[in-house]
């Protein structure tokens, strides 16, 4: 390109800001770890590894960890501390010590001008249920009715937006803007009225496991029809699926093999069991068509090695939201980038971005797979 032209094909990307929101929502989670004494329990430990911590905290703090993925939300604050130099790894990596020269604590959250944008938002509201939350409360925050509007402001954050932008075009790049498109977990439906703007001619196929988002999913939709028209391109009616079709990750999807040219995946990877990761991801290939793509919006799990995941605050970031939405009913987090590849490579995956056949970039938060 020419020195002076503009390179629109990066344009997207002007909304993705690594890192953002645990910019923002660091000081709350630190402040939050002194306030409900966690920190004071590590330095009494003095060295100790995670199951040593989380028993001393069911004992002194009443943390319950009985069910779910609490004790998991213990070693995400660990790998947090160690990142943030307030504990150091001792051994072989599985003990921890609390660093004396480790950052003063911080008072009290700065006085935010308002919950900012709407991730920051997401992540405070999160961040405020967990102190009931690992003492045994229930999940606040479920994919249901009540909760339709926080999860619609949240996946509407401009991160996601362009991210989604982002994917499809570099999806369309890889194998053209495909003649049907599947939005696996359609949520409040941003996914799709991204992808009718991208590839307004597409036949758009819409599932989720639930329909507390459909009727909102529906009008953006509908709107994003209207603006097609508008523009005098006539689009097709989206199909959609629901509860009645698909039970949700680890039941067969309701369509043939090979019945789309692209499945877009976003901010839904987390949701899926461990031990259901091979077998959703082998019947999202039988569905695609040979050389489909898969997008999938995810974040990558900072490695040790900070081979996969090597910015400060995209793994500060990604630490602090896995955190925080541990309190969302049926969240299992995110996941370790090499065993995907792993996974991905083994299921009959290859990378469709185009350096060299990466399958992940922007640290690993986004991910443009094909049909081998
Ligand atoms: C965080 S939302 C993302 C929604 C949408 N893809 C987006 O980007 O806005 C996660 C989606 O996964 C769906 N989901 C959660 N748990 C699920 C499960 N066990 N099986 C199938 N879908 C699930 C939810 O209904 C929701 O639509």
């Amino acid at each position: 390109m020419e020195t002076g032209q503009v390179d629109t094909s990066l344009e997207p990307m002007r909304g993705i800001r690594p890192g953002m929101s645990g910019r923002r929502v660091l000081p709350d989670v630190l402040s939050l770890v002194v306030r409900e004494g966690v920190m004071e329990r590590a330095r009494a430990l003095s060295v100790f590894g995670v199951d040593a911590l989380c028993e001393d905290l069911h004992r002194e703090l009443g943390y319950d960890f009985s069910r779910g993925n609490r004790r998991r939300m213990i070693r995400l604050l660990v790998d947090l501390l160690v990142e943030c130099s307030w504990l150091e790894a001792v051994r072989s990596g599985d003990r921890w010590s609390c660093r004396r020269d480790g950052t003063p604590v911080p008072g009290d959250p700065p006085a935010d001008a308002g919950e900012g944008d709407a991730q920051v938002g997401f992540i405070r509201r999160c961040l405020r249920a967990v102190p009931g939350f690992l003492r045994g409360e229930e999940s606040p925050i479920a994919f249901d009715a009540e909760n339709l509007r926080v999860w619609e402001e949240f996946l509407g954050c401009g991160e996601f937006q362009a991210c989604r932008s982002v994917m499809l075009d570099r999806m369309a790049s890889a194998s053209g803007a495909s003649a049907s498109l599947l939005d696996l977990c359609h949520g409040p439906g941003w996914g799709i009225e991204r992808a009718m703007a991208r590839w307004p001619e597409a036949r758009v196929i819409a599932i989720d496991f639930t329909d507390a988002f459909t009727e909102v999913a529906k009008r953006r939709a509908e709107r994003a029809g209207d603006r097609n028209a508008s523009r005098g391109l006539s689009t097709p009616p989206v199909e959609w699926f629901g509860p009645s079709d698909w039970k949700g990750f680890g039941h067969p999807l309701p369509f043939p093999d090979a019945a789309f040219g692209a499945i877009l995946f976003s901010c839904g990877d987390p949701y899926i069991r461990p031990d259901a990761r091979d077998s959703v991801y082998a019947d999202l290939r039988r569905v695609l068509a040979p050389g489909g793509t898969l997008g999938i919006l995810s974040r990558g799990y900072p490695d040790p090695e900070h081979r996969h995941v090597p910015a400060y605050w995209a793994r500060v970031t990604t630490l602090i939201h896995d955190f925080a939405e541990s309190v969302c009913a049926g969240w299992h987090g995110f996941t370790d980038v090499g065993e995907n590849q792993r996974m991905f490579s083994r299921l009959g995956f290859r990378g469709a971005w185009n350096l060299g056949g990466a399958m992940s970039i922007l640290d690993s938060a986004l991910w443009i797979l094909k049909k081998g």
